[in-house]
């Protein structure tokens, strides 16, 4: 399996230095965004999960990163191999079983399948659509770039864009840790500040994102972001009459609800106040559609301190980053997240490049079947972990996890019961086909996640 995500010097920079692949994404590498808008908070004891966390921590640690990689980068022995930014990337490079790596198989395998670059697929549509409006309304001032690589530093997608150390989005239980410095990017403000020290103003970066989450029909572990930044310099705010910060957060308003006019029609917005590390102040805007407020970006002037770390001192700047996804499923009634992923021609067929108003056409819904698990758990449990090892055996199976009962007893052990709903979305399963998944999700759930089936 070849696939090109990223032409560019990569390979060069690993050939030429024997770089680690984090060093050399460092260098080069340039929503569901509610994760950021939690302020930061210290891990409680069931968000650890079962996956080592010190090293993620710790820049001194035991291991020094460098001769880590040295050991562990070797170049691929004939297994599968994913071609990002002109290097083949083994699966042995994302997908080790070693504490420091999160990374199942089933995620390697969605590593450069891009989506958002497919013009006839909804999201390659919606892409386009959100470049028409900017290209009109700035008159082409916008760089694009949608074929950036998903392995970033943890510096870039944490680091600079001033993530606290102790942020929840820094846990392996919530992003995907290739090593402790590598990661698959949790949101596309990890290219913020690198396209601002090569020297960016005006840019747009779409790409795939990766976070470990819960499973229903809105939630999937890879999805889709826009992130938007617009740099100014102080001649657009003196003669405005307004500070650097009201300007830029003047003019992020603007630009957002005439992209949403552009993408909805008149409707309904409002904008809400929120956090995130990087702006401040930090904004969200909410549409009015079909009877409810739905949550469509967030956005806000970026920290000043980014600016100053990328050189530009003296510029204000705004930012905002949108899931593509949640606005797709709206745009084109698309009711389950995992039919973005679907091959079946019933769905890809239903879609046209540049025809963003089409409303898909769902074909029999087939039945979903139910199966209920208990068991007692251990202080490292964590439900993003179970829903990872389910995913891992039932693949796109799986429509919902949900905790249906959960008691603690006398004794204070706690049990959950988890409710796991099996459809396909392309065909119906037949009763054993799921009892075997179930018997195999169970067998692997006591086996990793160290809890006691009930
Ligand atoms: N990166 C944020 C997220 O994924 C979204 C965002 C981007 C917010 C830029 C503000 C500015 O949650």
């Amino acid at each position: 399996m070849l696939i090109q995500i990223q032409a560019g010097c990569l390979r060069k920079l690993r050939a030429a230095h024997h770089l680690s692949l984090s060093a050399a994404m460092a260098a080069i590498s340039l929503t569901q965004y509610s994760i950021f808008s939690k302020p930061s908070i210290l891990f409680s004891r069931n968000r650890v999960g079962t996956f080592n966390l010190s090293l993620a921590f710790s820049t001194s640690s035991a291991v020094s990163s460098d001769d880590f990689h040295r050991r562990k980068w070797r170049l691929p022995v004939g297994a599968s191999t994913v071609e990002l930014g002109g290097v083949k990337i083994a699966k042995e490079d994302v997908v080790r079983d070693d504490p420091t790596n999160n990374v199942p198989d089933a995620i390697f395998t969605k590593l450069g399948m891009q989506l958002h670059r497919r013009d006839q697929h909804p999201l390659g549509i919606l892409k386009n659509a959100i470049y028409d409006y900017f290209d009109r309304t700035y008159s082409n001032k916008f760089e694009k770039f949608d074929d950036l690589c998903p392995i970033v530093s943890v510096k870039a997608n944490f680091d600079d864009v001033l993530v606290p150390a102790d942020h929840v989005s820094r846990s392996y239980n919530d992003t995907y840790y290739i090593d402790s410095q590598t990661v698959l990017r949790c949101h596309t403000s990890a290219h913020q500040a690198e396209l601002l020290r090569r020297g960016h103003t005006h840019f747009l970066v779409t790409g795939d994102v990766y976070r470990r989450d819960s499973i229903d029909s809105t939630h999937y572990p890879v999805f889709h972001q826009m992130e938007g930044v617009r740099v100014f310099s102080p001649s657009d705010w003196e003669t405005s009459g307004t500070d650097a910060t009201s300007y830029a957060a003047q003019d992020l308003k603007t630009c957002l609800e005439g992209l949403a006019r552009h993408l909805f029609g008149a409707v309904e917005m409002r904008w809400v106040d929120t956090y995130f590390p990087f702006t401040s102040p930090s904004f969200e805007l909410e549409i009015f559609f079909q009877e409810k407020w739905l949550e469509v970006l967030g956005c806000g002037v970026m920290e000043q301190e980014i600016l100053k770390r990328s050189g530009r001192t003296d510029n204000s700047a705004w930012a905002f980053g949108l899931g593509l996804e949640r606005l797709a499923m709206v745009l084109f009634d698309i009711p389950d997240i995992r039919l973005f992923w679907s091959t079946d021609e019933r769905f890809t067929s239903q879609f046209a490049k540049g025809q963003l108003g089409i409303k898909f056409k769902p074909f029999s819904k087939y039945p979903p079947c139910y199966k209920d698990m208990s068991f007692w758990i251990s202080g490292s449990f964590t439900e993003n972990n179970l829903c990872e090892v389910v995913r891992g055996i039932a693949g796109d199976l799986v429509e919902e996890v949900r905790l249906i009962d959960n008691f603690t007893n006398k004794k204070g052990m706690t049990s959950h019961c988890y409710r796991i709903a099996y459809r396909s979305m392309e065909r119906s399963l037949t009763d054993e086909e799921i009892n075997d998944l179930q018997w195999k999700v169970r067998e692997e759930v006591q086996n990793k996640l160290k809890v006691v089936l009930r």
